[in-house]
């Protein structure tokens, strides 16, 4: 058994560590430690004896270069928005909070990028962009607290992957502190750079667990000279597809968010969330959230119209509106921001971040389900998410009445039951949120074994001390 501080350092080491940021950034104070340590879906508790805030990469170096030496596991931290417990300290490693790197390094409007230090909050990257006259198009509902670093390290999708990439495709350079603190600089703002191995994609995704970005080098796009955003009940998964498919055909612009959302869990997001309202008069199975975006300025609305008007004619629209100014299409995004949220009120809930190919959606939704209620009778599969990338959050909500934690206690075997229908359609048990702490004795399992070893031979190459997150992912 590991007691629960088996990476803690000694007092005079942890000085050694303090001694490198200064002892204001160096923080042991329990109830400044307390919010660093759990993270939003309170699955995890975690223990440590000291966060670290390195206020330059020449200190994130430092730190890494005496944890190597003295074999000082440390765990690196963003805005703790991760959904796989990936940020958390379990056995009492440090904390590498990397949130006063917070430098935009340069906006260069001409070439289209943005070099962003990793602990700029997304928020505030979307707002430099903006303020060039660009787009830096990643979004997803934590944005106005998760960080760059955060969302390289994850691979984050979000809500417009569907037109711009995820995170990765989003990149064209990078800067990473290795396990032994050296400095890996690979901050190109080039398309075109063939020069042997790609080594920057691996430090995308990786969770901490092959060396800590301090920057990266981000792709910039044309804003938008209008934006139209539609909430659309459909009756079926299986119309939304096709939706989606007229869609990406007809409307005179570029679909960049196509989001389904079952009735249930929109239902909880009207009874628990602030401010939220229900856009159509009645009820309805399924919505769509989808935006459209265009160069032109006089826009895509009478395509998007007129889409929707086939669409019903169809059988594939039941009801939709169109948002009439921009605070409608921000009540229609913070209705569908508030899913993580207000799933909570209604007790326990079984996660599932999967995805499938686009075209297998109705099917793995409609055996999901019927799996799932058979295994638990009365649970309630609340499946949301980003159906345009394959990507639905296939979450299950507990039994009204039932207990908790009893229903918690089945959760692998709900994974297994919902596994097993993502694994026949050829899909992936971890779409868009990673691995960390939560879902690495299934990669275990499930990955490829050839794929799997040579992970492992990467990270020993990397981090042959074990000293970068340890226990996630592998
Ligand atoms: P953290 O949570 O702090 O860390 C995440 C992982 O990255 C950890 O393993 C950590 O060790 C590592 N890490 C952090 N910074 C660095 C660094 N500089 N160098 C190396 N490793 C580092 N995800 C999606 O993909 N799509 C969504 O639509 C989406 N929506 C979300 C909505 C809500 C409300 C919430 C709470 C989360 C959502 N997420 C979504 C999860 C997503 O992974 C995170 O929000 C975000 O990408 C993590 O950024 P962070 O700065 O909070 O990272
Ligand atoms: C979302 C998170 C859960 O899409 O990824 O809301
Ligand atoms: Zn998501």
């Amino acid at each position: 058994m590991n007691s629960p501080l088996r990476h803690a350092p000694a007092p005079d080491l942890l000085a050694r560590f303090a001694a490198i940021v200064g002892d204001r950034y160096a923080v042991t104070d329990p109830a400044a430690l307390a919010p660093h340590l759990i993270e939003g879906r309170g699955l995890y508790n975690g223990t440590t004896s000291m966060l670290l805030r390195p206020g330059s990469v020449a200190e994130v170096a430092a730190i890494l270069k005496l944890a190597n030496e003295t074999r000082t596991p440390v765990v690196p931290q963003g805005g703790n928005t991760g959904l796989v417990g990936g940020q958390i300290p379990f056995d009492g490693e440090l904390i590498v909070s990397l949130t006063r790197l917070d430098k935009i390094r340069e906006v260069d409007a001409t070439s289209n990028t943005m070099t962003c230090e990793s602990g700029v909050v997304l928020a505030k990257a979307q707002d430099a962009a903006t303020a060039v006259d660009r787009l830096f198009p990643l979004s997803l509902g934590a944005e106005g607290s998760c960080t760059i670093g955060g969302n390289l390290s994850t691979n984050a999708g979000g809500t417009a992957a569907l037109a711009y990439g995820i995170t990765r495709e989003l990149m064209l350079g990078v800067e990473v502190v290795l396990a032994d603190g050296r400095i890996l600089n690979l901050l190109r703002k080039l398309k075109k750079d063939n020069t042997g191995y790609d080594l920057r994609h691996i430090f995308i995704g990786a969770e901490g667990t092959l060396g800590i970005i301090t920057a990266a080098v981000l792709k910039l796009f044309p804003r938008p000279r209008a934006v139209e955003t539609a909430f659309v009940a459909v009756p079926s998964p299986a119309a939304a597809v096709t939706l989606l498919n007229l869609a990406q055909a007809r409307v005179g612009g570029t679909v960049t968010s196509f989001e389904l959302i079952i009735r249930e869990v929109m239902e909880f997001g009207i009874k628990h969330g602030p401010n939220v309202r229900d856009p159509l008069a009645s009820p309805h199975p399924w919505y769509v959230l989808m935006e459209v975006a265009s160069q032109q300025a006089d826009g895509p609305r009478d395509s998007l119209e007129q889409l929707l008007a086939d669409g019903a004619e169809a059988g594939l629209v039941i009801d939709a509106t169109l948002a009439a100014s921009l605070d409608q299409a921000k009540a229609f995004w913070h209705l569908r921001h508030t899913l993580t949220e207000t799933q909570k009120p209604e007790g326990g809930s079984i996660k599932h971040d999967v995805s499938v190919p686009v075209a297998a959606i109705p099917d793995f939704l409609a055996e999901a389900t019927a799996a799932v209620i058979k295994l638990i009778p009365g649970s309630r599969p609340v499946p949301f998410g980003h159906v345009g990338d394959g990507n639905m959050h296939f979450n299950v909500s507990q039994p009204i009445g039932a207990d908790k934690d009893a229903f918690i206690a089945r959760w692998s075997e709900v994974n297994d039951v919902v596994d097993a229908i993502v694994t026949k359609y050829n899909g992936s048990f971890s779409a868009e949120h990673g691995i960390g702490k939560l879902k690495r004795d299934k990669l275990a399992k499930a990955k490829d074994p050839v794929a799997l070893e040579l992970m492992r031979v990467l990270k020993r190459q990397l981090d042959p001390n074990g000293i970068l997150n340890p226990g996630k992912v592998l």
